[in-house]
């Protein structure tokens, strides 16, 4: 059982194969955190119950733990606001008398076999077999809430995921004001905090900084989780790199505005929470009803970053992507956009297809433009029928065309959308999101469209589904391309306005739900001005999101590093296209670290291009096992050294081996000795190239002497190895 509750000392023991996590119940009811990190035996440990109230102006309650206990200073595992916890706290409810002091305390507990789904939102899954789950109930006495902490422990992976729920067993109203998806007390402030940070078209750069005193951290308040900053952040030992040290990461599987902030105390403790960003939410809590949090995956890796990032790998691959295309084979495409922007017609992309078929691309998909009187970003967003001038006979003959050449066949919308020259709105202008009174902002000449009322998200749905119904499509890619200002729902009343952004994204994930039930076998790709929606909760519906607007090969590296952090190769939707800095072979190379496709004019490939785009897709074929489900090693990273970057994807058995390495600056070639990670010492591999043989561990402790083999700016090069026997 990877879940032990120790009755005689009343702690908990969550093992996940790799790091415990130890709760106690101390005197009082209150719940602490006692350690989480790697794996050891006992579930109970001495010492660690409280931290000493070693400042006079702690405050603290003289019937507990001899008077020196203070739930300022101890390790509190869910810090609760304004009862004697000055520290950032995870929840905050303000009571029906006005104030909101909130004290939360142990009540019961239940373990049981399996992970429980979220209401209304997106979580990781598990069968009974590959996980367990403690809940803990908490009570405020004063006020009656219940608050139940849900901990599910996956197996031997490594990792561990949270939620909350709160329930108003008072009979009167309350008001939620905070209400995070984790909190967790560290005994030390000895880490740096690694996030992701950027913008439209650099998105996830890494950014490392120690802790020091105080609150730091990230957050979006964008009404989606943003481009600016990732719902990611790990605390890592201050000399941990990929290959050694303590490593945590978080990742909240929530697609809203977020925070993830970290506060060091004057004890030198540290706590971390992640969850709703409470700027901007408050959630009216009627008598009987229940909040749910989203979730959080937390990581712990014992052996670096790059370990961290493997165990989200494998584990969101496993437990997160779901439906046909977590292990079908996803088709290479070529996508209109950068080819033909808006100037899109049938007759052109039936010669795009016929011009893909004959390279061997697999599928057609036809980006924005399609519909109303789209022909620039300025109109028809909400109005999801054909433009009849770019297609005459309607959308049936032509996708069965391109279906007749013998392409798959997807389409663009951008659901949560509307175009203030549109029919949509001018029939319903009340139905973008808007205060009354003020004049939205626009964003890329759009408004938003207020999917959290019902009625909104019918009318958007029932165009939809007119268009997939009555067509075979194969892939849909969603986008959506602004963040959300003026954030208020005309429907809800004053004292629930500000649930407004968060009933926002529950529309949005009921949409989607809506999408991936009906058709099951559509392959979903996500999107928001390339990767501003790059999350966990995205990725439950959608298998692939696309990674960035940026297709140069050489951006394009930071944003794979940063974006690998959690997320594994197969999310990342990454296409070849006209970008003139480098060769289309790097550009290749950079793009097979994804789910591969091309986003140029291919008619307009003269023969030996032809070749060599059907020598990328035949080595897509052949790596796309070793990629989408192998072992990342970032070797060379372009966050440290600025000439060359490498990665290696490592089959799970160790019998493949796929080595990348890009020059960024071909300076005087130097003696380049590039040392390979992850494989197997003891056995010997061959490069398929040179047809040399090398033990695993002469590659990972000597290495290889790559000098003058990849040279010249931009250039690239791969070296994939098999195992064989000497
Ligand atoms: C966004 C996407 C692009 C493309 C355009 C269409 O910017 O990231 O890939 O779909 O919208 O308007």
């Amino acid at each position: 059982m990877a879940i032990i509750f120790d009755e005689k000392n009343k702690t908990f023991n969550l093992d996940t194969g790799i790091s415990s996590y130890i709760l106690k119940i101390y005197d009082g009811g209150y719940l602490l955190n006692l350690y989480y990190g790697k794996k050891i035996p006992e579930s109970c440990i001495s010492g660690f119950d409280t931290r000493p109230r070693n400042a006079s102006f702690a405050p603290y309650d003289k019937e507990i733990g001899n008077g020196d206990f203070s739930p300022d200073s101890a390790p509190i595992e869910y810090g609760a606001d304004g009862a004697g916890d000055f520290r950032i706290s995870a929840i905050k409810i303000k009571n029906s008398n006005g104030d909101s002091v909130t004290d939360i305390r142990y009540k019961s507990h239940k373990i049981y076999k399996g992970k429980p789904t979220i209401k209304d939102m997106p979580a990781t899954f598990a069968t009974e077999d590959e996980a367990t789950t403690l809940e803990i109930t908490t009570i405020d006495e004063v006020t009656s809430m219940e608050v139940v902490l849900v901990y599910t422990v996956f197996e031997n992976t490594g990792v561990l995921t949270k939620s909350v729920k709160i329930k108003n067993n008072s009979s009167k109203v309350a008001f939620i004001e905070r209400a995070f998806s984790i909190c967790n007390d560290f005994p030390t402030m000895k880490y740096d905090l690694i996030s992701l940070y950027g913008r439209h078209a650099f998105e996830r750069d890494i950014e490392r900084r120690p802790l020091a005193h105080g609150v730091q951290g990230v957050e979006s308040n964008c009404g989606i989780s943003s481009h600016r900053q990732n719902p990611f952040v790990a605390l890592v030992a201050p000399n941990a790199d990929e290959d050694h040290g303590d490593a945590y990461g978080f990742n909240l599987v929530y697609s809203g505005s977020f925070s993830a902030l970290v506060e060091c105390d004057y004890n030198n403790s540290s706590r971390l929470i992640m969850g709703i960003n409470p700027n901007g939410f408050t959630w009216k809590l009627s008598p009987n009803e229940t909040f749910y949090t989203p979730e959080a995956v937390c990581v712990y890796s014992p052996d670096g970053i790059g370990e961290m990032s493997r165990i989200f790998h494998r584990f969101y691959n496993k437990h997160l992507i779901r439906g046909r295309y977590k292990t079908e084979k996803r088709p290479v495409l070529v996508n209109s956009w950068e080819a033909a922007y808006f100037d899109i017609n049938s007759e052109k992309l039936l010669d795009f297809a016929r011009a893909a078929k004959e390279i061997g691309i697999e599928m057609l998909v036809m980006d924005d433009g399609w519909f109303g009187r789209r022909n620039d970003d300025t109109t028809s967003l909400g109005d999801w029928y054909v433009n009849k001038q770019k297609f005459p006979d309607g959308l049936t003959p032509f996708i069965d065309q391109v279906h007749e050449i013998g392409l798959k066949f997807g389409i663009w919308f951008e659901p949560e959308m509307i175009s203030p020259d549109s029919d949509l709105f001018r029939e319903h202008p009340d139905m973008c999101v808007h205060v009354d009174g003020r004049e939205p902002k626009l964003g890329r000449n759009q408004y938003v469209l207020d999917v959290s009322r019902a009625d909104v998200r019918d009318i958007v749905w029932a165009q939809m589904d007119a268009v997939l119904s009555a067509n075979k499509i194969d892939y849909l890619k969603w986008d959506f391309n602004r963040y959300i200002s003026d954030a208020s729902s005309v429907q809800l009343p004053p004292d629930q306005k500000k649930e407004f952004l968060h009933r926002f994204i529950l529309g949005t994930y009921d949409l989607m739900d809506r999408l991936t039930t009906k058709y099951p076998d559509i392959l979903f790709e996500n999107c928001s001005g390339g990767g501003g929606r790059f999350d966990p909760a995205m990725l439950y519906y959608s298998p692939q999101i696309w990674t960035s607007d940026n297709t140069d090969a050489i951006a394009r590296l930071s944003i794979q590093f940063g974006t690998s952090l959690c997320y594994p190769a197969s999310v990342m939707g990454a296409h070849v296209s006209d970008h003139p800095r480098t060769s289309y072979g790097t550009k290749a190379d950079v793009a097979l670290w994804g789910s591969f496709g091309y986003e140029l004019d291919i008619r307009k490939l003269n023969e030996e291009q032809k070749t060599e785009f059907k020598g990328h897709i035949a080595q897509f074929h052949k790596y796309y096992d070793l990629i989408h489900y192998g072992d990342l090693y970032r070797v060379i990273s372009p966050f440290e050294r600025g000439d060359k970057v490498a990665w290696e994807f490592v089959s799970q058995d160790k019998s493949q081996v796929l080595l990348t390495v890009v020059c960024i600056e071909g300076k005087v070639p130097e003696n380049f000795i590039l040392k390979m990670k992850g494989l197997d010492e003891n056995a010997y591999y061959k490069d398929e190239e040179s047809g040399e043989i090398y033990s695993g561990a002469q590659l990972m402790y000597v290495g290889m002497n790559i000098s003058y083999q990849v040279n010249g700016t931009y250039g690239s090069k791969k070296w994939y190895f098999t195992k064989v026997d000497k």
